[in-house]
């Protein structure tokens, strides 16, 4: 098996004198080509940061970030922005679709700001799986919450991405439409060889990965394969007793977002990610007041460049 991203000595310090949060602490990580990873961990222990870094949103503070044999590190602004787009999708908590554009043209405007042509037969391929081929007209305010993610997936999807990385993608989610989510991301792995890996610090989402690895203050400290949901919680309590077997009740943290200033391109930036939230009985994940909501910005600035390209 060969792999498709790998971290090194990555460390992630924000903030400085008293301030200073040490969000990773020299994390080695692999992600195996082909293989679902779920990163797992209570809120504030790294996830939303190895993540980032692993899919060259941000800057590592020490260490370095490979995706195959490419080092983030030493790539210049536009081999990284090609690297974005070209070798990496993004699936967010907050959907990130354009509001004023339909389902089909949210799909492809990834491809559509890198001026690619659409490859139809892969196109109705993904539509087909996610079963959306009647929603391609609609936008996103006439669609349910599982409906836009599952948009948000085939958006990921359509450049055939190297990884697919989800941060907290289900976290909006009632039950059902998660299931859904998570059965896509299992297909895709399954079916089309994708490699996904999947923020989440919830036992049911990680039970659909191959592996999960758990995050605690920035450090890697166990990981599981072939877990189910039982497993899971029982790692978790054992992991976490603080948490008891759930992190996400612990008390609620600032939810910071590491990655604004980097937007891949094509894509959109995940402004909001609200990690602490407890939904583990499928309620809709409350949102931080002053927590800036996310499509704002983002539809700005991808409108803009789509705008820049008529
Ligand atoms: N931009 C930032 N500025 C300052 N601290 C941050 C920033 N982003 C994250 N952090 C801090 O880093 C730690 C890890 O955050 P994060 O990776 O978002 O955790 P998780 O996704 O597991 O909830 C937390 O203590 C968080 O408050
Ligand atoms: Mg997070």
């Amino acid at each position: 098996m060969s792999i498709a991203a790998r971290a090194k000595g990555l460390t992630k310090i924000y903030g400085s004198g008293s301030a200073v949060v040490t969000a990773l602490d020299n994390v080695d990580f692999e992600v195996t080509q082909g293989e679902f990873t779920a990163i797992m961990g209570p809120s504030g222990s790294g996830k939303s940061t190895l993540m980032h870094l692993l899919a060259a949103l941000d800057t590592p503070t020490e260490g370095e970030v490979w995706i195959g044999d490419t080092a983030v590190g030493s790539l210049a602004d536009t081999p990284l922005t090609v690297l974005r787009r070209d070798r990496i999708g993004f699936i967010f908590q907050a959907f990130n679709l354009v509001p004023t554009l339909t389902a089909r043209e949210n799909i492809v405007l990834p491809l559509a700001i890198a001026g690619r042509a659409v490859d139809d037969a892969w196109f109705d391929k993904v539509i087909d799986t996610l079963a959306l081929g009647d929603r391609l007209t609609h936008k996103p305010s006439e669609l349910s919450g599982g409906q836009q993610q599952r948009v948000a997936c085939a958006r990921a999807l359509m450049n055939r991405p190297d990884i697919v990385f989800g941060d907290e993608p289900t976290g909006n989610l009632d039950s059902t439409s998660a299931a859904e989510v998570l059965g896509f991301l299992r297909r895709s792995v399954d079916e089309f060889g994708q490699t996904v890996v999947m923020v989440t610090h919830d036992a049911h989402a990680a039970s659909y990965a191959d592996r999960a690895v758990f995050l605690s203050d920035g450090r890697i400290v166990d990981e599981l394969r072939g877990a189910n949901q039982e497993d899971l919680l029982s790692a978790m309590a054992r992991i976490y007793p603080r948490h008891d077997a759930d992190p996400a009740a612990g008390p609620p943290t600032e939810d910071a977002n590491p990655a604004d200033s980097a937007t891949p391109a094509g894509e959109v930036t995940p402004a909001s990610d609200a990690g602490p939230a407890v939904y583990r009985d499928g309620g809709q994940a409350p949102t931080h007041p002053g927590e800036p909501q996310g499509d704002e910005p983002t539809v700005e600035r991808s409108l803009a460049r789509r705008a820049a390209l008529d």
